[in-house]
């Protein structure tokens, strides 16, 4: 057997001090019960790839709860531990770092949670998605930095692929489509001609998974650097019609996402933003379809009919003058995203400039006066008040007041 890889150098290089530090303790302290610790997942990925990873998971061949509090002990820090699952996190300053006991999981049905036991750490990798993720290096000091990698996701890393470790993986968990375009747009890898054939043999088990792990999935997806890559090819492979039969990313839409990430709004989020843009083309009861399916929260729920309602709004004849004040009652109310959404993704130009409008400079235009101010003046409290702040706040738009005093003089004419 060829002599394994040690990553000693390459922790050393690629990770904080601190961290370090925490890695060779946390491996001797383990070590002194006589148990094996291991650097899981994503980090050992991204140790070969050079590419910057904080997000530290480590697997215990033995009870990982009772390991964090001895390190806490050792070291300070807070833990949080899930007795059920035999994982703690363990924080300390700005640091946060995962334990879990190695586990042995067997999937008894399509879709739902595994059932689990401790396991070696051959059982914890097996269980793991793809071959990329299912690394590990040895952090007990006598083979401190020792890379395990039982399924060949080195070989797989400098081949570029995406792999599933065996053929029932999709089935067993098909959240892991979604995660296998992930990669393969974040790492610009391809997927292993095997697992794309599985891939698309198993769509029809996304019907298995629950609707609240797909929208993670979905939200996870959306944080990528280019989401609009990974919808594109979720699109071309079928993964985007089980979201929604009439959902659809073209270079259309895929140019829209771009822009959008040129675009930064006050109380519009990229990822709210993203998702708007994706129902844009769909109708009103596909959207609530949708809606019945992903249940996402209450905003993002009164975003997507927001977007929907104003895209029909939009569809009114826009060639036509439109005072300032017009075009601030039609939008307000209406989520910022929605509106940003309806610009990006409208065909006219000028409803977009009138979008922009309204978004960069109308909807923060307020009125000198108060509702105080105005019962100080000797307005009677009850709806004058609201109807005049209203008049006031038109004739402030359309620019004929522009001051105080002109306020004043507007509001008692009104008062009368
Ligand atoms: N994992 C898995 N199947 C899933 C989810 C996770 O096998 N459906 C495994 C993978 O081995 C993964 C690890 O659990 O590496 C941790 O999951 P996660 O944090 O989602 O992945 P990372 O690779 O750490 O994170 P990222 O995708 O952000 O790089």
């Amino acid at each position: 057997m060829p002599e394994a890889l040690n990553l000693a150098v390459t922790i050393e290089r690629q990770l904080p001090e601190e961290l370090v530090k925490f890695l060779r303790l946390a491996g001797e302290a383990a070590q002194s019960s006589g148990q094996k610790l291991y650097l899981v997942g994503g980090v050992v990925r991204d140790l070969l790839l050079g590419r910057p990873n904080l997000d530290l998971d480590l697997v215990l061949e033995g009870d990982a709860i009772s390991l964090a509090r001895r390190l806490a002990g050792i070291g300070g820090g807070k833990i949080t531990a899930h007795p059920r699952f035999g994982t703690a996190s363990l924080r300390w300053n700005k640091w946060s770092v995962d334990l879990a006991t190695a586990r042995l999981e067997t999937y008894e049905q399509p879709g739902a949670l595994p059932s689990v036991k401790p396991g070696s750490i051959s059982n914890d990798l097996f269980r793991r998605d793809f071959t990329i993720n299912a690394m590990a290096i040895e952090l007990g000091s006598g083979h401190y930095g020792r890379l395990l990698d039982i399924y060949g996701g080195k070989k797989d890393l400098q081949r570029k692929y995406v792999r599933v470790l065996h053929e029932k993986s999709f089935i067993d968990d098909a959240t892991r489509i979604w995660r296998a375009l992930r990669y393969e747009q974040r790492l610009d890898f391809h997927l292993e001609p095997d697992t794309l054939r599985w891939l698309g043999r198993d769509l029809s088990y996304l019907e298995s998974v629950s609707g609240d792990r797909i929208r993670h999935e979905l939200e996870l997806a959306l944080k990528e650097e280019s989401p609009e890559k990974l919808l594109r090819r979720a699109d071309e492979l079928g993964v985007l019609a089980k979201l929604h039969r009439s959902l659809q990313v073209d270079d259309g839409v895929a140019g829209k996402f771009e822009q959008a990430r040129q675009r930064n709004v006050a109380g519009v989020t990229l990822t709210g933003l993203y998702l708007a843009l994706l129902v844009y083309s769909l109708s009103r009861p596909e959207t609530e379809q949708l809606i019945a399916y992903l249940r996402p929260r209450k905003v993002t729920v009164q975003m997507f009919r927001d977007t929907l309602a104003l895209k029909d709004k939009l569809s009114m004849p826009a060639d036509k003058e439109l005072p300032d004040s017009r075009l601030y009652a039609l939008l307000q109310g209406f989520s910022a995203t929605a509106i940003m959404a309806g610009s990006l993704a409208g065909d006219s130009a000028l409803v977009s400039r009138r979008l922009d409008r309204y978004l960069g400079k109308l909807r923060s235009v307020k009125t000198a006066l108060s509702g105080e101010d105005l019962k100080k003046m000797g307005v009677a409290p009850g709806p004058a008040i609201k109807e005049i702040l209203m008049t006031l706040l038109g004739a402030r738009l359309d620019g004929k007041v522009t001051t105080r005093q002109q306020e004043e003089a507007l509001a008692r004419r009104l008062a009368r």
